[in-house]
């Protein structure tokens, strides 16, 4: 392991820090051969690390992971088996972090390395026009899986990897016959921005009606709503 500061090292059991509880996360790792790198972010549920998947020899390239430990202020529901599930279920649908083990301590995860989507970011219109349909594209395979990310509203959750976009945190997901995620990101993030609306040149009349047409039909509104945002 790379030797971490104590306080970093008292984050893998935040905010208790109890030694017991760090040993046995760390042995679980050293177990599973991940190498603890350094601390990332701390969440609502969990303290976020980055580490490598040793390889087993020295010519491929180590794996990088997130390495969510459980936060021992977040209630005694297993809140990390929940998550880790829907991570599991949505596994080769390319929207989520793959995820290569899990606990109720701990979650090892692909890590998402990228940066968060952010409208104002992009001075190409034809750029912004390409990512917001990847992230539409994206919206509708989680609907389609019956998951609700339900924290789509932020920015901090949608992630532009180099390998397209990718959603984090299903801390708060569950499985659903209603999820609304492409809603949810169009609403937030271009329906209630009237400038956004006019900068991609879309009636809010126009888009309000394709929606429409999605909650009746997802398939043909999907593709109604996909065709108005073109360069
Ligand atoms: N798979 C991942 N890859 C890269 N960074 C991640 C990953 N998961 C979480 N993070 C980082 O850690 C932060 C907190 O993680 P999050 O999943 O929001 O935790 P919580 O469930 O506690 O809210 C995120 O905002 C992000 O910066
Ligand atoms: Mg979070």
């Amino acid at each position: 392991m790379k030797s971490l500061n104590l306080q970093s090292l008292s984050l893998i059991d935040y905010p208790a820090g109890r030694e017991s509880v760090i040993l046995r996360r760390l042995e679980t790792l050293e177990n599973l051969e991940v190498e603890l790198n350094d601390f990332v972010a701390k969440g609502y549920r969990g303290t976020v690390f980055s580490g490598f998947i040793k390889p087993s020899d020295p010519f491929t390239i180590p794996v990088k992971v997130a390495i969510k430990f459980a936060r021992s202020d977040a209630g005694k529901e297993q809140f990390l088996l929940k998550e880790a599930r829907i991570l599991e279920y949505l596994e080769a649908k390319s929207v989520a972090p793959v995820i290569y083990y899990y606990d109720e301590d701990m979650i090892i995860m692909e890590y998402v390395d990228g940066f968060p989507f952010s409208f104002e970011r992009f001075f190409s219109k034809e750029k912004l026009v390409n990512v917001i349909r990847e992230i539409l594209e994206k919206c509708f395979i989680l609907d389609r899986a019956g998951v609700s990310h339900s924290e789509l509203k932020g920015e901090k959750h949608i992630i532009l990897t180099d390998r397209g976009v990718r959603f984090i945190d299903f801390e708060s997901a569950r499985f659903t016959d209603s999820p609304r995620n492409l809603l949810q990101f169009l609403g937030f993030h271009i329906i209630r921005k009237p400038e956004r609306l006019a900068f991609l040149g879309i009636d809010r009349n126009i888009i309000k009606k394709a929606i429409g047409l999605y909650k009746e039909n997802p398939i043909s509104g999907f593709k109604e709503i996909l065709g108005l945002f073109h360069i």
